[in-house]
């Protein structure tokens, strides 16, 4: 399959390793419009594929073209992608907060595809939501589900909507869980372990616990009373946790999340 990358950054270098790596497309199918020079020379040598400085000499032939710009970049590139468009064209964007509305409008083209994925997909953890518009062929929306589980998990909605939340939950998430990780080992600072120590013990709890929820399929909250004996060490932390409003945090924050990931986009 042919498919074009307008910037050739961090998240399109993730989704082109997959691309080539699971067959999805060869090198000699793979274009890429990228600015920098350095950036160009680094994915032809890495890839075998071909870069170009212009966006036009990339779409020539492209069955699939994936913007992957910052969002400050959008506003200029919409306009300038606008005559270079063909009806055969789909345009998948990762570009965050870019909505369908944002996207369809901007390029003056129906067949489009919105993919929020999240900063774990760069080393193929990812979890990708994404959502197509009526007119986006089948055999794109396939090659596209393809190309998202290299990067990790993803799934389809047909509700923009749910990108929203999305935003808020998987896209944002990581961050959560990374101010968690930092707490945890800073906490194990404080009763005085060495943090290489604290930060080991960390990642394999976390790493561990989200294992085994998955592969159990049980419910996280039969998972914690497992470890929860009466009167024992665990209660007592979680009876601090609720003191300080833990989860009460957690809801506000995603909501709070959401409100803003709606409030961008309008
Ligand atoms: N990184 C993630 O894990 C992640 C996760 C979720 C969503 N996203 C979204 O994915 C998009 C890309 O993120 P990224 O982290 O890959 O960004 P990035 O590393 O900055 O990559 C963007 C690339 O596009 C280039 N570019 C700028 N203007 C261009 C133009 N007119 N035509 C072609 N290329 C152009 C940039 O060059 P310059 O450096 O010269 O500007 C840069 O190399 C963003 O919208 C981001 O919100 C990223």
């Amino acid at each position: 399959m042919k498919i074009s990358f307008i910037g050739g950054g961090v998240m399109a270098g993730a989704i082109i390793g997959g691309v080539i790596e699971g067959g999805i497309a060869s090198p000699d199918e793979v274009r890429v419009g990228e600015p920098v020079a350095e950036r160009r020379d680094e994915l032809e040598e890495r890839y075998g594929l071909k870069a170009y400085a212009g966006n036009a000499d990339v779409l020539e032939g492209a069955e699939l073209i994936v913007l992957s710009v910052k969002p400050q970049v959008l506003p200029h590139l919409l306009p300038e992608l606008q005559s270079a468009l063909r009806p055969e064209h789909t345009v998948a964007s990762i570009v965050a907060g870019a909505t369908m509305k944002t996207l369809t409008d901007g390029l003056m083209h129906k067949a489009v595809i919105r993919i929020m994925p999240n900063t774990p997909a760069q080393i193929g953890c990812g979890m990708s939501v994404w959502t197509a518009s009526d007119s986006v062929p089948e055999s794109a929306k396939k090659a596209t589900s393809q190309i998202l589980r290299t990067l990790g998990e993803e799934v389809y909605v047909p509700d923009e909507k749910l990108i929203d939340m999305a935003t808020a939950l998987s896209a944002s998430g990581p961050a959560y869980v990374f101010l968690f990780i930092e707490a945890m080992i800073d906490a194990g600072v404080y009763l005085g372990m060495a943090r290489d120590m604290a930060r080991q013990l960390v990642l394999q709890t976390v790493l561990g616990s989200t294992e085994m929820v998955k592969q159990t399929g049980r419910h996280p909250a039969d998972l914690k009373d497992m470890v929860t004996s009466p009167g024992g060490t665990t209660i007592e932390a979680l009876r601090a946790f609720e003191n300080g409003g833990f989860r009460t945090a957690v809801f506000d924050g995603i909501a709070a999340a959401y409100e803003k990931s709606k409030a961008l986009g309008s």
